[in-house]
């Protein structure tokens, strides 16, 4: 069995044996092809003749932690196929993505798992963290004058990085986007196997001007607002858009002025009524910004919790980390997980991979 980083040559049989997977080339194909940062030396594969039979995958990003943005590395598309299981082929990609995580000078690493216990294994912990559920939006009392528009990427982009910027960017664990990263971002964001990568994308402006925004997909039955952001002190810009967004999964009449094409809205009743959430029911993260949910709560949708055990970290390099947080590499590691596991730590949906 041969494992090592997979040539140029190899893409796409390593997308056909992603392929077997949900029978969705597409998914892993978005990624590979749209994402900037993509590099083969980071896509692990395992070949055995002239077979390609599994990978691993490295996702090059950035987080901040206490206002460094550090190196980190995303595990993802760890498949083997189906003949070639428990055998250790996986096992020994992982393996070799530790090294790769080391040689490539990343820091940390993120992964979203349903096997904790084979991740274990590796290094990496899993970290508690919280969704967030709006029962009933459509029952917000968002006060303001803002006209809901359809984000224009030619016209809105600037506006709407500058507001994630100063939002997001404030909060610990935030996945850094540069200008390639939102390209990159805007076409896989809320990419799931077998359901496409369609979003939302809602902005609320006061005279022309963005003051909040919100993405929208569906996530496997549920409304999922995978990022938002508002300009300090506008949280009723941010409340009129879920406002919107549970009226218009709800069917109910939309209390604010719309503006643009708002076709998009549909998928927000899309497969409603099946095993999925209640229509007007949002899934979001709030714990990260106790204003917004006091101002929820005021206005009449209190969030509630829902646990999330799929979120799993591990520390790379204690030693460059602590560099970076000018800590003695022990406490760089211990800070690491304390923001990991932080309720006013924040990462997005839609930075998944
Ligand atoms: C998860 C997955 C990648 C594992 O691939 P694999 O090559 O079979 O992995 P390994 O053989 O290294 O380890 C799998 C299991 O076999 C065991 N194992 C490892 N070597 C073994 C061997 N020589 N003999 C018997 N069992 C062995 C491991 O302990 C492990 O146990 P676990 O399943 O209880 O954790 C594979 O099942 C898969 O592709 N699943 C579908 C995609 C998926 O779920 N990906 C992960 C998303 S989080």
């Amino acid at each position: 069995m041969e494992l090592r980083a997979a040539r140029r040559s190899e893409r796409d049989e390593v997308l056909d044996l992603l392929g077997l997977w949900y029978k969705d080339r597409e998914f892993f194909a978005r990624y590979n092809q749209n994402d900037p940062k993509f590099r083969d030396e980071l896509c692990l594969i395992a070949r055995d003749g002239d077979a390609l039979v599994a990978t691993v995958q490295i996702f090059d990003r950035a987080v901040q932690l206490d206002g460094q943005a550090t190196p980190m590395g995303g595990i993802g598309s760890v498949f083997t196929r189906e003949d070639y299981r428990h055998q250790g082929v996986a096992s020994a990609l992982m393996r070799m993505a530790v090294e790769t995580l080391e040689r490539e000078q990343f820091e940390v690493s993120l992964l979203f798992a349903e096997r904790l216990t084979f991740y274990n294994q590796f290094g990496w912990r899993e970290i508690g963290r919280k969704f967030s559920v709006l029962a009933n939006a459509s029952a917000l009392r968002a006060s303001g004058e803002y006209e809901i528009d359809v984000f224009d990427p030619a016209r809105d982009l600037d506006a709407i990085a500058s507001i994630h910027r100063d939002y997001t960017g404030r909060f610990n664990v935030s996945a850094v986007r540069d200008a390639a990263d939102w390209q990159g971002n805007l076409i896989f964001a809320g990419n799931q196997p077998g359901e496409g990568c369609a979003e939302y994308f809602i902005i609320a402006c006061s005279r022309s001007r963005p003051s909040a925004y919100a993405r929208v997909t569906r996530f496997y039955g549920v409304t999922m607002v995978m990022e938002y952001g508002y300009r300090g002190g506008m949280e009723d810009a941010l409340l009129t858009l879920f406002q919107h967004l549970g009226e218009a999964a709800t069917g109910a009449r939309c209390s604010h002025r719309l503006q643009g094409d708002h076709r998009g809205a549909a998928m927000l009743t899309e497969g409603t009524g099946g095993a999925g959430a209640p229509a007007g029911v949002l899934v979001t993260h709030t714990a990260h910004d106790k204003t917004l949910e006091s101002r929820l709560t005021a206005a009449g949708a209190p969030v509630a919790y829902h646990q999330d055990n799929n979120y799993m970290w591990r520390i790379v390099s204690a030693h460059k980390l602590g560099k970076r947080l000018g800590l003695p590499p022990d406490w760089a590691t211990a800070r690491a997980f304390e923001l990991f596991a932080s309720d006013n730590s924040l990462f997005w949906s839609a930075d998944r991979f």
